[in-house]
Formats: C-alpha cells, sequence, structure tokens
C-alpha cells in the first residue's frame, strides 16, 4: 500500500548533493531508475528532474522491515529514502554528477507503486513517438525532455527579467477574438449567448498589441499562446507560443538594437555562449539570391551563383527557354564531389522535382579538368569554362544547375544546399549564427487569389523611399520589415507600423479590400488612429522555435510538454473529439461530418 508524506521533509533533490555533503543524513524522494538485488544489498538508481542518485540497502542499517521495502522496488516506483550520504563503496561513476556518492538507506517509504511502463524511461529513447505521446507523462520523465523543459522555462525567464528592466510592461491580450482571417486560417469557436457568431483564437497578438500603444503602454511584451489551422511541420503546431514585443516611438534600429541584446542575454545566461553583436544584416533579395532562402543558414557557404549571362544564348534549350520565360539558370558547388556516383546525382534531381524543378542539370569536372555532364554535349567549350569560372570550379568538384523561375531556382537551390550540407557533415552542430533578413517586399503576387497579398502582414509600413510605388509598381515596394535567423530557422519577425490612416487606406486598397471590408475587420484599429497614435514598431519570436534551436534538438515537439502530431490532434487526450448532442444544441450547431 501506498505510504503518505506524514512527518517527512525532501531535504535535497537527487543530484542537489555532492561529495561535500558526505557525512550529512538527507531525506531524498524520487522514482526508481533501476533497481539491482545483489543478495544482501539491493542497490537502486532514484531519479528526479536534477538526476540521478544512488542508494544503497542494507539490512544492517535499515532493519529488515525497509530492507524487505527495498526488495520489493521496480523501475517507476516512486519512494523516500532517509540515509547518510557516503563516498561511493563501489566504482565512481564520472558520467554522474553524483557519481562519487551513495545514499546508505537507513529508512525507506513506497508512496506509491507503479506498472511496467509501456517503453523505458531513458535518454535518447528509441521508442516511437506515437507510444511516447500517447504516454507524455512518462515521456516527460526522460532526462533530455526534462532538460529541453527546463531550458524553456530559463529562457522565458531571462526574457521576462531583461524586458522588464527595459521597460516593457507584461500585458495579457484576449484569447476570444474577433476573426480577421489573413495569413493562416483561424480556430473558432462558437458563441452560446450570440447564436450563429464566433469567435477566433489569435493567430497573434498584433491588433491589440498595436492598440496598447495607442493607449500610451509604450513598451509592451507578452509571452502570448498562439493559434494557427495550418498544415504542420517540425517547425509548426497549432497551438504556439510567441515572445511578443511592441515598441513606441521607435525605427527599426531601436527594435533590431533591443532585441540583440535580449539574444545576446538569453544565450549568455542560458546557455554560456557569446552572440557577437552586432548581428549581420542582409536584404531578402541579398539573402535570395545567395543563399535561394529568406531564411539563410550562413554557417556554412556553397552560395549560389547565377550564369543566366553565360548560359542565355547557349544550344541547351532548358537553359535559354527558362531565361526567355523571364526566369534564370543558377548553380551552386558542391566542393569536392566531383565523383559523386551516378546514383546519388539522381537522387539530388529527385530530390529538386521534390521541391518544385523540372530538373537538375549538372556538371562534373573531373580530376583531370574534363566534364562529365548532362549538358555539356550542347555547350561550346568557352562556355563551360565560363561557367565553372564563374563558379569557382576546380577539378573534383560538382556544380548542380536549376533553370526555371526564379522563385523555384532559389527554392530548389536553396533546399539542396542546406540538404548537401547537412548530408555531407559540413555544418557546425555546435555554432550559433545569428542574421537579419531586412527590407522584404511589402507584397507578394498570389496566384491563387489573384491579387497581391501582404508579405509580413497588411499593417507593415512601407520604406517611406518607396510610398509613390504603392500606385505605379507595388511589387517592387520595400518593407520595413525584418526577420531574424538563426542557423536557417526563422525564429522571429516583425516591422514598423503604418501609424498615417491614409498610407493603411492605401494598402489595403491594394490588397483588394474594399473600404467596408476594411471597416468591417479592422474598423477598431482604424478608429483608434484617428485619437493619435505614435509611431510604433515590433517583433515576436517564435519561443518552440528558439529554444527548439538552444536545445539542439530538430522538432519543436521536444520543447513542448504536450504537443500536437500532424493531423493536429492529441494522442494522449483524444482531443479534438466528438461532444454531446446538448452541447451542440446550447451553441446552435450542427455537424454535417459524415460517419460517426
Ligand atoms: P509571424 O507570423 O512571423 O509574425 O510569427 C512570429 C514567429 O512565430 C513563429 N511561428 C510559429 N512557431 C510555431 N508554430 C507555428 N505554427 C508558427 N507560426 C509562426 C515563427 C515566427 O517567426 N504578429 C507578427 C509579429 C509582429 O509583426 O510583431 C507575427 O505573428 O518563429
Ligand atoms: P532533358 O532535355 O529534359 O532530358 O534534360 C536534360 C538535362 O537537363 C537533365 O539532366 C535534366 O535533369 C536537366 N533539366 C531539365 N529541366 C531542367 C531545369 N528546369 N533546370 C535544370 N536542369 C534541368
Amino acid at each position: 500500500m501506498a505510504e503518505s508524506m506524514k512527518g517527512l521533509h525532501r531535504s535535497y533533490r537527487c543530484a542537489e548533493v555532492n561529495s561535500k555533503n558526505i557525512g550529512e543524513t538527507v531525506t531524498v524522494m524520487g522514482w526508481v531508475a533501476k533497481s539491482r538485488n545483489k543478495g544482501g544489498i539491493v542497490f537502486v538508481d532514484l531519479r528526479d528532474r536534477s538526476g540521478i542518485l544512488q542508494i544503497i540497502f542494507e539490512e544492517k542499517d535499515c532493519g529488515a522491515e525497509n530492507f524487505a521495502k527495498a526488495e520489493k522496488l521496480k523501475s517507476e516506483f516512486v519512494v523516500a529514502v532517509t540515509g547518510v550520504i557516503e563516498a561511493r563503496s563501489g566504482a565512481v561513476n564520472p558520467n554522474l554528477a553524483t557519481g562519487e556518492i551513495e545514499v546508505r538507506a537507513s529508512a525507506c517509504r513506497i508512496l506509491s507503486e507503479a506498472l511496467t511502463p509501456p517503453f523505458p524511461v531513458e535518454e535518447n529513447s528509441k521508442t516511437k513517438e506515437e507510444l511516447r505521446l500517447k504516454y507524455r507523462y512518462l515521456d516527460l520523465r526522460r532526462p533530455d525532455l526534462q532538460r529541453n523543459l527546463m531550458l524553456r522555462s530559463k529562457v522565458s525567464n531571462v526574457t521576462r527579467q531583461f524586458l522588464s528592466e527595459e521597460g516593457f510592461l507584461e500585458i495579457e491580450t484576449p484569447i476570444l477574438q474577433k476573426s480577421t482571417p489573413e495569413g493562416a486560417r483561424d480556430y473558432l469557436v462558437p458563441s452560446r449567448v450570440h447564436p450563429g457568431h464566433f469567435y477566433a483564437l489569435p493567430q497573434s497578438p498584433q491588433l491589440f498589441k498595436q492598440l496598447l500603444m495607442c493607449s500610451g503602454c509604450d513598451r509592451y511584451f507578452q509571452i502570448a499562446k498562439c493559434f494557427r489551422d495550418e498544415d504542420l511541420r517540425a517547425d509548426r503546431q497549432p497551438e504556439f507560443t510567441q515572445i511578443d514585443m511592441e515598441l513606441s516611438f521607435v525605427d527599426v534600429d531601436d527594435v533590431i538594437d533591443v532585441n540583440e541584446r535580449l539574444m545576446q542575454r538569453v544565450f549568455k545566461e542560458c546557455l554560456d555562449v557569446d552572440i557577437e553583436l552586432p548581428i549581420p544584416r542582409m536584404s531578402w533579395q541579398e539573402a535570395m539570391d545567395r543563399f535561394g532562402s529568406d531564411k539563410p543558414d550562413i554557417r556554412f557557404g556553397m552560395e549560389l551563383t547565377d550564369v543566366s549571362d553565360i548560359v542565355k544564348d547557349c544550344g541547351f534549350g532548358v537553359f535559354t527557354g527558362a531565361i526567355a520565360d523571364g526566369g534564370s539558370v543558377r548553380g551552386i558547388n558542391v566542393k569536392g564531389q566531383g565523383e559523386m556516383p551516378r546514383k546519388k546525382i539522381d537522387a539530388l534531381v529527385d530530390m529538386a522535382k521534390g521541391s518544385g524543378a523540372k530538373g537538375l542539370a549538372y556538371l562534373a569536372i573531373l580530376p583531370d579538368g574534363t566534364y562529365k555532364s548532362s549538358f555539356a554535349k550542347f555547350m561550346t567549350e568557352d562556355e563551360l569554362s565560363a561557367i565553372a569560372g564563374k563558379m569557382n570550379g576546380e577539378p573534383g568538384d560538382l556544380l548542380l544547375f536549376a533553370a526555371d523561375k526564379n522563385k523555384i531556382v532559389w527554392n530548389v537551390l536553396g533546399q539542396l544546399r542546406t540538404e548537401l550540407a547537412e548530408q555531407l557533415g559540413l555544418i557546425d552542430k555546435k555554432d550559433f549564427k545569428f542574421l537579419w533578413v531586412v527590407d522584404f517586399p511589402m507584397l507578394e503576387w498570389s496566384d491563387e487569389e489573384e491579387r497581391y497579398v501582404a508579405m509580413h502582414h497588411p499593417f507593415t509600413m512601407p520604406r517611406e523611399e518607396d510610398m509613390d510605388k504603392l500606385d505605379t509598381a507595388p511589387g517592387e515596394v520595400l518593407a520595413k520589415a525584418y526577420d531574424i535567423v538563426l542557423n536557417g530557422c526563422e525564429v522571429g519577425g516583425g516591422s514598423v507600423r503604418i501609424h498615417q490612416d491614409d498610407v493603411q487606406e492605401k494598402i489595403f486598397e491594394v490588397l483588394g479590400f474594399t473600404k467596408e471590408q476594411a471597416n468591417d475587420r479592422f474598423g477598431f484599429l482604424l478608429t483608434a488612429f484617428k485619437y493619435g497614435v505614435p509611431p510604433h514598431a515590433g517583433l515576436a519570436y517564435g519561443l518552440d522555435r528558439l529554444v527548439m534551436l538552444m536545445a539542439g534538438m530538430d522538432s519543436i515537439r521536444d520543447v513542448i510538454a504536450f504537443p500536437k502530431v500532424k493531423d493536429a490532434s492529441c494522442l494522449m487526450t483524444n482531443a479534438p473529439d466528438l461532444v454531446d448532442e446538448k452541447q451542440l444544441d446550447e451553441l446552435f450547431l450542427k455537424s454535417t461530418a459524415e460517419g460517426e
């Protein structure tokens, strides 16, 4: 039977003691990670979130009753042990913080027994993620996930502390909001009191934080839950957390300054890593041209080269056709891979096709300086050597090319570049390389919607010098928007906001909103602006992504206590689930879904 805590007090967490505590009588509590009965001696590894502590039970120290309990212990039993800390009787374990000591038990209470867990609770688990997520509370006992949660808590704490010192107020904004679709799909919540009406869960606190600037709050931050009904990936969850902020009376440089210092402080205090300031800045155009991505990983080279000018009149129709269609031909130089086997090159071609390419052309420069290529036969010797020259191609190198619309070429080579760097081990996983990407295009043409859509959001300020292009060449207008990128991942983004109502009206017009639509959706913001609005700007980090990178994980699921899986369900609670007819009736809802 499970015993109680009556009269017991924990004196330390398991790994909070060390050789300095030798001779001290302590009471520790935790889960049995391992127990070994050596006949007359029972060794137990006791685990809590701090780590592992070895306990040694012998009948002569703890008496027959306690020893009988020790012999009964199985994995994941919860126990309290009182005893004296001693130097280890057996071999010292250099892998454990408590490897030099053990507790010689004088008493033991079994606080709770445990079923055999469906998978071993251990570091670097080999168990399938589905099973682990079903029993997430057990999964979270694993030391790696515990460390991730502790790191996440620390990042939040340091952020709170830093921003408070910098004069930011922590203010909560509503979770039940008005639906203002633009960007991802909203999660809707039906109203019981207003039949047929719906709230939406916030995709971000964007509008409210701007209103707080109108209210004179001056500097706001919030560690905010956000909800987006979009397709999930390793770095996307339907609910995620932002470190969200907004500042009054500032321009781009002010926001960048405070955020660089925030990142420096967070990395120093949480990881003891020094981030050198200032963080480099790169225009969106340069990022695309050099790396084929608006979130370039600058830990390695393999940059893109535009060879359109060399091949525009060559004999290879694939290249000339793409250029004639307004596209380009660009390549990357995979150093030292000139003798990559055909099979591997074919796999790269397939990968390129997977990211939208019609094909991938290659030019291998063999060690003797001759070429092996999918297109050399269509080219003159001069053209080939001009390409190789521009791409710094040397004997032994493999040059890969994509020809298409710029957007596709960037995407294909950008993805190939990171994939190859991964495969060839060019990335130093311990390195943290931040980058600001700035000067984003304001608008992006959507073929699907046949209109311009905001690349960031409709409240982003165009650059002053581009304002008059809003009428003549909207596609060329650059925005006062910035993303903060870490190791090839967009960890945050923001912008200077429009605070002039004529500019805001113009943007809505370019985005194809009628006055009525704009008023219906954002009227409260536009009205607020008429009562005195300070110039303001802000930024939001994806906290999950930031912590994922800091923890060296590949998925944000590893830094979220209770994440959802690809189809947005929770394997542990089975959410989303059907509800009672009565609940639906109260909300004036009727499901049209087929089946159960
Ligand atoms: P944005 O939409 O760029 O900007 O979001 C800010 C950051 O949030 C993270 N993020 C996500 N993380 C996990 N799962 C998701 N589904 C997800 N979507 C976004 C990213 C991203 O950089 N209101 C603006 C910010 C501003 O202008 O101040 C906003 O939400 O790391
Ligand atoms: P094809 O003429 O289609 O047989 O293509 C000849 C070579 O060019 C093959 O190696 C293709 O993979 C490659 N290729 C085809 N389309 C493209 C493209 N859009 N960009 C780069 N290479 C391509």
